[in-house]
């Protein structure tokens, strides 16, 4: 696996695997890779003759108050992690790379991006679509893979992907959890010892809501009310949002149907964790 800093690296190396016939697949990460990452290259890995990672912290995607320069970094370790589960390019630009100072233009959504995470986090979406319009004009791939876990992402990426018609397949991949059921992500790194004990009421309170859906109930409200007084048992969480949506357009609903996502943004002392959960009749 060779890492590769510049966009004509990348570039030149697409070409040639294009022109021997080769399929390509992309996993667009922020690096500090965990299981999470490691399943999605693996997918991409057994389904083309080829995988680009990028590993690049997105400082567009990040509010003026956010995380952007505690978010944590560890290329010689993603670099070992991606070539363990068959990626051939690792793609680690500098930011000065993908972004000219005087650019003008981004991809913007309405309507997807406007719920849940895009409440709290209103120029969150402008910068994801834009780098993933990027990665894909880059590395053209084929298939490209994103975690279920960034349920709202994977809503809006696979709408940008309609509408701007990227002849792009998007992969979807399932939550990968830690044994007591916290779902994987690069900030639960950020967690004091007591708050990540504290931090498994995200997955327990989704599982009561799963639970009574299994059930046979039928009403949202229900379910949010059920998931929220259970996160409300844990003195160190703090909900952002709570909501139940359909997953292909993030409008609430009133009934649970097919595609209905449950999904919930919690702080755990300072720290924003998300989880969700997807009904699939
Ligand atoms: O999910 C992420 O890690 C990021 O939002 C992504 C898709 C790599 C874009 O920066």
């Amino acid at each position: 696996m060779e890492i590769v800093k510049t966009i004509a690296e990348v570039r030149v190396q697409v070409k040639e695997w294009k022109k021997a016939g080769l399929s390509v697949g992309l996993v667009p990460t922020m690096g500090f890779l965990h299981e999470g990452h490691k399943s999605l290259i693996e997918r991409a890995a057994k389904e083309n003759d080829r995988v680009v990672v990028s590993d690049f912290v997105n400082p567009t995607q990040f509010g003026p108050t956010e995380d952007l320069a505690s978010y944590p970094r560890d290329l010689e370790r993603d670099a070992k992690l991606c070539e363990e589960a068959g990626a051939s390019i690792l793609f680690n630009p500098e930011v000065e790379e993908m972004y000219f100072d005087d650019r003008t233009t981004f991809v913007n959504m309405d309507g997807l991006t406007k719920e849940l995470c895009g409440k709290s986090r209103p120029i969150h979406f402008q910068g994801v679509c834009t780098v993933v319009s990027k990665l894909f004009n880059i590395a053209t791939p084929d298939r490209a893979y994103f975690g279920q876990k960034d349920a709202q992402q994977l809503a809006v990426i696979k709408r940008m992907v309609r509408d701007l018609n990227f002849d792009i397949e998007i992969v979807g991949c399932p939550i990968i959890r830690e044994e007591d059921g916290l779902a994987k992500s690069s900030r639960n790194t950020y967690l004091s010892p007591e708050e990540r004990k504290a931090a498994v009421i995200l997955s327990q309170a989704l599982k009561i809501g799963k639970e009574l859906i299994e059930q046979g109930e039928t009403s949202a409200s229900k379910v949010k009310t059920a998931i929220t007084e259970k996160i409300n048992t844990e003195p160190l969480a703090k909900i952002d949002y709570v909501e139940v949506v359909d997953f292909n357009n993030i409008e609430p609903v009133e009934n649970i149907g097919d595609s209905t996502l449950a999904a919930i943004a919690v702080y755990i002392g300072k720290t924003r964790l998300i989880d969700n959960f997807i009904i699939e009749k």
